[in-house]
């Protein structure tokens, strides 16, 4: 008969086993205890961060990162000081915003529910918040091709460019003078424009001193301040004063009227960049611009910036003050 084997039993001593129970419980509980310690400590953090508060404040937690990834510090604690407000967001998050003009965006925001938040940052970023004239400063002619005159940005009364040339009596009526930069690229687009459409473009004005210029503003003024101020810039805010701007219109449509809908007219809108220039008074821009649209208006601003202009849509109003006044 076969023996039955004796089967070996591992046998703890009961001690042993209770002190392993009692290990495996309160290690459990430790490491337990431990992640719990370490959530709250995250959740503690957290509640620290602007993040935290500003979702806590009712915005949104992308609308809250938006926020923190554009405005610096002290901008968000202001806007933890406050109640929550739909302003906020959709000024900073607009392409053209400036840090320096949060205050005055808000503001004018406020007082002018109607207006666009796109239209707010332009007016401020240009100081017509402050209504025209009120607030003017020097003109900065280092900026060269890119020197802003409008009716915050003035030239001295004896400003005059060292380059001006007269212009030919064949594309201009008399006594125009401009920088030569300007008469050369004029040139080109003319000749362009006349192989392709045989249409001769002309020059009406160009360079006006102070003077010239005071004469027209009081003329237009006869008829009333209004008008005076929706087509002639006052004396020293005239970009015809820069030499750098052209009144065109054409042998074929010599009057404004004729020219405006005329498709000379249609095609400069399309390629004076090409050439360093663009309309500078555009239709619909005129809450920007200050003045009422000016279909004959051209300004010289070299072909990479007029091109850039061109592309964006925008004045160079709003050029100047997004991407060189800042
Ligand atoms: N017509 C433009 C605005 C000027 O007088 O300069
Ligand atoms: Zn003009």
């Amino acid at each position: 008969m076969a023996k039955k084997r004796k089967r070996k039993r591992l046998r703890l001593k009961p001690a042993v086993f209770r002190f392993l129970i009692y290990f495996t419980f309160f290690l459990a509980i430790g490491i337990y205890t431990i992640n719990e310690t370490k959530k709250i400590i995250a959740d503690f953090k957290y509640q620290e961060t602007y993040e935290y508060k500003i979702t806590q404040k009712g915005y949104k937690l992308k609308e809250a990162q938006k926020l923190i990834e554009i405005l610096p510090d002290e901008k968000l604690d202001y806007i933890l000081e406050n109640e929550y407000n739909e302003i906020y967001y959709n000024i900073v998050t607009q392409k053209y915003y400036l840090d320096k003009n949060f205050d005055k965006y808000i503001e004018y925001k406020e007082y002018h529910e109607d207006t666009s938040y796109e239209d707010t940052i332009a007016i401020v970023n240009v100081h017509a918040n402050v209504g025209w004239y009120n607030e003017t400063y020097e003109t900065n002619i280092n900026d060269g091709y890119l020197m802003i005159v409008n009716k915050f940005y003035h030239l001295d009364e004896s400003y005059e460019r060292d380059d001006l040339e007269n212009i030919n009596l064949a594309y201009a009526y008399a006594n125009n003078r401009a920088s030569s930069v300007v008469i050369e690229n004029f040139k080109n687009m003319r000749q362009d424009i006349e192989e392709e459409m045989n249409v001769h473009l002309m020059v009406n004005s160009s360079y006006r001193p102070y003077k010239d210029q005071e004469e027209i503003y009081n003329e237009f003024k006869k008829v009333s301040l209004k008008y005076a101020d929706s087509y002639a810039a006052r004396p020293g805010y005239s970009e015809h004063q820069t030499g750098l701007a052209i009144d065109i219109t054409s042998l074929e449509h010599p009057t404004a009227n004729d020219f405006k809908e005329s498709e000379e007219y249609a095609w400069l809108k399309e390629n004076c960049h090409k050439y360093g220039f663009i309309l500078r008074y555009p239709e619909g821009k005129e809450h920007i611009t200050g003045y009422s649209t000016e279909s004959w208006h051209f300004r010289y601003v070299g072909e990479e910036v007029a091109t850039k202009i061109y592309n964006e849509g925008i004045t160079f109003d709003e050029y100047y003050a997004y991407y060189i006044e800042k």
